[in-house]
């Protein structure tokens, strides 16, 4: 037995479509998320059609309450879902007729599902960014209480993981402040660029009806309609705005999240993480396995791919709509519930870990982590030129490698056979707090400019 051909654009064809047509066709399975957009584009819409007598205010009315009543539906999980009418929108417009008869057949005036997805996923996409803003601002907290904490904690700082010279917690802690604001601006300027209305293009043409779409834009909090129809049903760039700077954000948290690991580490035990935030194993009772740090770490991949796969499925593609785009939803979907998730994790996990500041310190006393100090302090006091005071230093190093200890352990004499104007002052610099509190460079690991970063960036997420 044939299927019956489908209701809402069905009047040519004779008969519905291959059960494997309609698996492939449909994407109610994941666009259902769009229905608050899509009755809120609706409604819109409707009442647009009214003001300018497009349709009876009787009828708008009649499609208000019916939509309303939908919405209801949906949210008590009542709502009849079918997978032969495809999609969010022709679901929705479905049970409008059963709801409200002839009536609902109006408000597909002057309007396509071209333009009303543009609409419906822009919208969706818009409220994610404000999502990403609100969740990386928590974050930005949670670091920000670290880095007051810890404002003169000092620790090692790295260059190719290698101890490269002493820094402040605090420091550590507020470049990633730093990160996390750049993120928070890029969300910022892509929710920017994207609050321009597509409604109202209809398939690509725009319409011959008196359509009214800044009113509609202005119903949907758009900024103004995009200028081109062709280009409002045809651009995706809002989507791949959203997953490029969730990429780049996602790559911030995957570092923080590999730092973790690291420092939770036996070898490192810089921090703690708390219990809620750890998992253990089911043979090895010591374990403490940083295992949100790691999911994190991971989802980066999911996200890049969910932005290599639009871009993907946008390249190429001739104008204006093609039904290619319809792949655009469900992976921007997963990178956002995705990275939502890890912002979430994160920000629980940086609020309860504890660092070790014990072992900080003797971390970042170790390695040589003064050299630049010492050679800094040659060409200070005893007017050496910078790279003359390298070499020098770097004999110095070899020497108390050599001895097996530290540069504050070597003697004054040893020193002196190295170069000999060398003079007692030198083991102030020596000492890895002398060593922090010295950089006071604007931006430099000071706690006194930790402090200032600190007080400025409270001030800021206030
Ligand atoms: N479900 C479709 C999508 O997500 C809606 C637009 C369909 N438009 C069309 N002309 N078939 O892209």
């Amino acid at each position: 037995m044939t299927k019956s051909a489908n209701t809402m654009w069905g009047g040519r064809f004779a008969a519905g479509p291959d059960a494997i047509m309609e698996a492939i066709n449909a994407s109610i399975g994941y666009d259902r998320r769009l229905a608050p957009q899509d009755i809120a584009g609706s409604r819109a819409h409707a009442a647009m059609l009214a003001a300018t007598g497009i349709i009876t205010d009787t009828d708008a009315e009649a499609i208000r309450e019916g939509l309303l009543t939908v919405l209801s539906e949906i949210e008590t999980g009542e709502f009849p879902f079918s997978t032969a009418l495809e999609d969010i929108h022709m679901n929705v417009e479905a049970r409008l007729r059963d709801l409200i008869g002839e009536p609902a057949g109006r408000l597909h005036t002057a309007r396509s599902r071209n333009d009303q997805v543009a609409v419906d996923f822009r919208l969706w996409v818009r409220d994610q960014c404000d999502q990403a803003d609100e969740a990386l601002a928590a974050l930005q907290k949670s670091l920000l209480g670290q880095a007051e904490a810890g404002a003169d904690w000092v620790m090692p700082g790295f260059t190719h993981l290698q101890t490269a010279q002493p820094v402040t917690w605090g420091h550590h802690m507020l470049a990633y402040v730093e990160m996390f604001a750049r993120d928070r601006s890029r969300f910022a300027d892509a929710r920017k660029r994207m609050n321009t209305s597509p409604l109202g293009a209809a398939a690509l043409a725009g319409t011959s009806f008196p359509i009214d779409r800044q009113m509609t834009a202005d119903a949907l909090g758009f900024d103004r309609p995009m200028s081109n129809s062709l280009d409002a049903v045809a651009d995706r760039d809002f989507a791949l705005e959203f997953l490029a700077s969730a990429s780049i954000c996602a790559m911030h948290l995957s570092r923080l999240a590999e730092e973790l690991v690291i420092w939770s580490s036996a070898q490192f035990r810089f921090v703690k993480m708390s219990d809620k935030w750890s998992t253990g194993s089911s043979i090895m009772p010591q374990k403490r396995n940083p295992d949100a740090a790691e999911l994190i770490r991971a989802k980066i991949g999911r996200i890049f791919g969910a932005n290599v796969a639009l871009m993907t499925v946008m390249k190429g593609l001739p104008l204006t709509y093609s039904k290619d785009m319809q792949e655009d939803k469900e992976q921007t979907f997963d990178a956002a519930d995705n990275l939502m998730l890890a912002l979430a994790a994160m920000t629980g996990m940086v609020a309860d870990m504890t660092a070790e500041h014990d072992n900080l310190k003797a971390a970042a006393a170790s390695g040589f982590s003064t050299a630049t100090d010492l050679a800094d302090w040659l060409v200070r006091e005893l007017g050496l030129p910078f790279r003359e005071a390298h070499h020098v230093t770097g004999s110095l190093v070899a020497m108390a490698e050599a001895k097996g200890c530290d540069l504050p352990d070597l003697t004054l004499e040893d020193m002196q056979t190295v170069h000999d104007g060398i003079l007692e002052g030198v083991f102030d610099v020596l000492g890895v707090e002398n060593s922090v509190a010295s950089r006071t460079s604007f931006g430099g690991t000071a706690p006194s400019q930790v402090r200032a970063q600190v007080a400025h960036w409270k001030e800021v997420l206030k």
